[in-house]
């Protein structure tokens, strides 16, 4: 088995047992690359649907099968068929925190780490961007491309505020801030730079910064810590009760029993693949 494990997982899995780290991009590139019988996702449930949705003939266990996701709750596979009824012709861009259902009505799929890439990829002057809001207008700001927008939101990165980043930089001289695109827009507009998860290990890699603060999930900055000692984290954070549902004992119970695995619709998985594959064809 290969445990694959999300950035915002605790850093007991993501640095005790995980094999594969990452942010939603890496994990499903990872997963299709995976070489192994059984994938646990330590994760939330449209992880492990992912994985699975790549691994058709792969058993894929998530050790929580509550463990979701506000924005993949948002919306339904009904719902994107009524807005493509009203805006014929228009593509749908949905973000993977989505069901497969939601998935299967869409033309391509996205993350946070490649939304820009795969919006200009279409070419065109506006498109379908479902379910979160906030990463819609942060998109469409970086690209100048017209959104028509569903109002989701993530319930960890809509609770910060630009009042927060006022704060955090009045408290802290000096302190870069580095905000996940999921923030609301004027939280994005406050920082010095937004990105994935992934997007935001690569800018303290390379810039160094002496003090960050990551506005994102709280497991984040302790994960990441461990490999920039010389880094101070300021942690104002929020946590995901989703990702928190996971835990050690409930990884060694998905693997002893092998549960909870996850089944999709063969006729909607199809669909909901290529749109998955569509993605990850965009570089
Ligand atoms: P990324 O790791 O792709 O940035 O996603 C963040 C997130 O909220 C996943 O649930
Ligand atoms: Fe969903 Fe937000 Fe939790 Fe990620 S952090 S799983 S987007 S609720």
């Amino acid at each position: 088995a290969v445990v694959l494990a999300h950035n915002y997982q605790t850093p007991e899995i993501f640095h005790g047992v995980a094999d594969i780290t990452g942010d939603s991009l890496a994990l499903a590139r990872e997963a299709r690359a995976v070489d192994a019988d059984i994938i646990v996702l330590a994760g939330v449930h449209f992880m492990a649907e992912t994985a699975k949705l790549l691994n058709p003939e792969r058993t894929v266990l998530i050790p929580d099968q509550e463990a979701g996701c506000s924005l993949a709750e948002s919306i339904t596979a009904a719902d994107v068929r009524v807005l493509k009824a009203k805006h014929p012709g228009v593509p749908v861009v949905t973000y993977v925190n989505t069901s497969a259902a939601v998935k299967a009505e869409s033309d391509i799929c996205c993350t946070s780490g490649n939304a820009r890439r795969v919006v200009e990829s279409l070419g065109v002057p506006s498109v379908i961007f479902i379910p979160d809001a906030h990463l819609a207008r942060n998109v469409a700001a970086e690209t100048g491309v017209e959104m028509i927008l569903w109002e989701g939101a993530c319930e960890v990165h809509e609770r910060f505020t630009k009042r927060d980043i006022e704060r955090i930089r009045f408290g802290h001289e000096g302190v870069t801030v580095v905000a996940h695109p999921e923030c609301p827009r004027d939280v994005v507009e406050a920082a010095d730079f937004a990105g994935s998860t992934a997007d935001m290990v690569s800018f303290v890699r390379t810039r160094r910064p002496k003090k960050v603060a990551l506005i994102t999930e709280c497991s984040m900055s302790d994960n990441v810590a461990v490999a920039f000692p010389e880094v101070e984290f300021v942690r104002p954070c929020n946590l995901c009760p989703h990702m928190k549902r996971i835990t050690l004992p409930k990884i060694r119970r998905a693997l002893e029993t092998m549960r909870h695995q996850i089944m999709v619709d063969p006729v909607v998985a199809a669909r909901a693949r290529h749109a998955i594959e569509r993605m990850l064809e965009v570089h």
